[in-house]
């Protein structure tokens, strides 16, 4: 017998609009992600300008808005101007963050020119680790200055006339980390941030700005150090940056697949530090949330992973993907659906090979499990988030306490309501959606991830063993939907109001 659950909607019980660029990515200069990755100019699938044509056709179909770029770790040892100008001038250097070897056969220009062709918005990080607030000033005046001075007419003559125009900055990556670069206790990196805060806003008013804040909870400055740094850097902070990488570490499905409820409450203490400080400084101004790392990343997460012993593209983090993986990816989806209103940017970390939905080989691709559930939410993105209530049977995780078997989130788009339901059972569900001040008149389309078992992967010989198939059992009854869904399965469906 299925377990029966409720997911209670009303049209005007609304959180705020699902801002886009929170389906965002994450390209890092690290191991296979650029080199391997989205560039390999002596790939067969290479184009002109050395993309891999075959990995940029499968990151279109994520449909990602905000790409965040050049790292995570890497960008605290970075120096822009090594990745400018004539190729072949480029230094080739040792990178400290991986323990790599970087070439700067990709840099600014040519990022920019990349995003600008697959319609992402780009979302730079400054170095704060080994940079300095004017080396980030100098290479906002290059993206984005008119030509006439010094580092403007230096992006001119390497062939880029016209202003890239970024209006995304981070000031720096994980500066409260001991792992990072740089590291310096939360006073001084807010010193540095609102340094290059002003500096940057000087420049160019129309930049938003992202603060790092606590990267990961268990670290014992964890929201004191957000706290210090918003005081800081005061109005000039736009976001407020949180990191979450989780995983299934102690082999319990059931307590892995309730981890998106730290996620919220991760969120919401975030979203209550920005708030005190706002009331503390009696500023009208408060920042809000960009989630810009986020994933399930553990089964790689050591030793020779993350040390590329000095190499160029060294396969770093290349974790695989399962179904339950799957599962919780559409977990911290959900999560910032329900938190529409403070989470304005998020992006999965990351994009090609380092813990991604994306394999690349020379002779070919694949499509991890986890590539499906952003495509699901992705294809229904648009909209305002309604609360939702899931009223059925509950569970208690080992680690997270009560949850719901069931985890659901909802956005509404005219007269188009998009439902999203998880099943964290082992067990099939039937679940009834029900809007209380309308009717549901028929499921416009439905699809389903599902598979045999929580450890299901893909893998070269069978690429789609978890993928997002047509869902057939959505029935309309009533003016209500239900839905029989299998065991751990995740289905996004798309209903017409009225
Ligand atoms: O995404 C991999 C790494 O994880 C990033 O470089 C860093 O910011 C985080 O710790």
């Amino acid at each position: 017998m299925p377990r029966h659950h409720t997911v209670h909607l009303h049209t005007h019980h609304t959180i705020a609009p699902v801002d886009r660029r929170v389906f965002g990515g994450f390209l890092e200069h690290m191991g296979r992600a650029v080199y391997g990755g989205v560039y390999e100019p002596e790939s067969p699938h290479a184009d002109a300008d050395g993309w891999r044509s075959d990995v940029l056709e499968a990151l279109r179909g994520l449909d990602m808005t905000a790409m965040r770029y050049p790292g995570g770790n890497f960008v605290s040892g970075y120096h822009w101007q090594d990745g400018v100008g004539p190729r072949e001038a480029r230094p080739r250097l040792r990178e400290l963050a991986w323990n790599s070897v970087e070439p700067n056969a990709v840099g600014t220009d040519e990022f920019l020119a990349l995003a600008a062709r697959m319609g992402w918005e780009p979302m730079m990080a400054v170095n704060l680790g080994t940079g300095t607030p004017e080396e980030a000033r100098n290479w906002v005046e290059y993206t984005n200055a008119a030509t006439g001075t010094k580092y403007a007419d230096l992006r001119a003559e390497n062939g880029r006339e016209k202003p890239w125009g970024v209006k995304l900055w981070c000031l720096g990556n994980e500066m409260d980390g001991h792992w990072q670069i740089g590291h310096v206790p939360a006073e001084e990196y807010g010193l540095r941030a609102q340094q290059t805060a002003k500096l940057i806003k000087d420049l160019d008013r129309e930049a938003e700005l992202v603060v790092c804040g606590s990267s990961m909870t268990f670290l014992p400055s964890y929201l004191e150090w957000d706290r210090t740094v918003l005081e800081r850097v005061g109005d000039h902070a736009d976001y407020l940056s949180l990191h979450s990488y989780v995983g299934n570490r102690n082999g319990d499905t059931l307590d892995f697949l309730a981890c998106p409820g730290a996620i919220d409450r991760q969120i919401e203490a975030a979203d209550a530090t920005c708030r005190y400080v706002a009331a503390r400084r009696r500023s009208p101004k408060r920042a809000y949330l960009s989630f810009d790392e986020w994933n399930v990343w553990y089964k790689t997460f050591s030793g020779e992973h993350m040390n590329g012993a000095g190499r160029f593209a060294p396969p770093l983090i290349e974790e695989r993907y399962n179904l339950e993986d799957a599962l919780v990816v559409a977990g911290f989806l959900h999560s910032f659906v329900r938190h529409a209103d403070v989470v304005k940017i998020a992006n999965l970390a990351q994009i090609v090979n380092v813990i991604a939905p994306i394999l690349a080989q020379p002779d070919g691709l694949l499509l991890q499990s986890i590539y499906w559930p952003f495509v699901m939410f992705s294809r229904r993105r648009n909209g305002t988030a309604l609360r939702t209530a899931v009223e059925g049977d509950r569970y208690d995780a080992v680690s997270y306490g009560s949850t719901s078997h069931v985890d659901a989130s909802a956005i509404l788009d005219g007269e188009r309501l998009h439902v999203f339901v998880t099943n964290r059972d082992e067990g099939a569900a039937e679940v009834r959606i029900r809007v209380a001040d309308t009717t549901i008149a028929a499921c416009v389309d439905a699809e389903l991830l599902a598979g045999p078992d929580p450890k299901t992967e893909n893998d070269w010989d069978a690429p789609e063993r978890v993928h997002a198939a047509g869902f057939e059992d959505v029935r309309i009854r009533d003016g209500e939907a239900v839905l029989s869904l299998p065991a751990w399965s995740f289905a996004a469906v798309s209903l017409r109001l009225g």
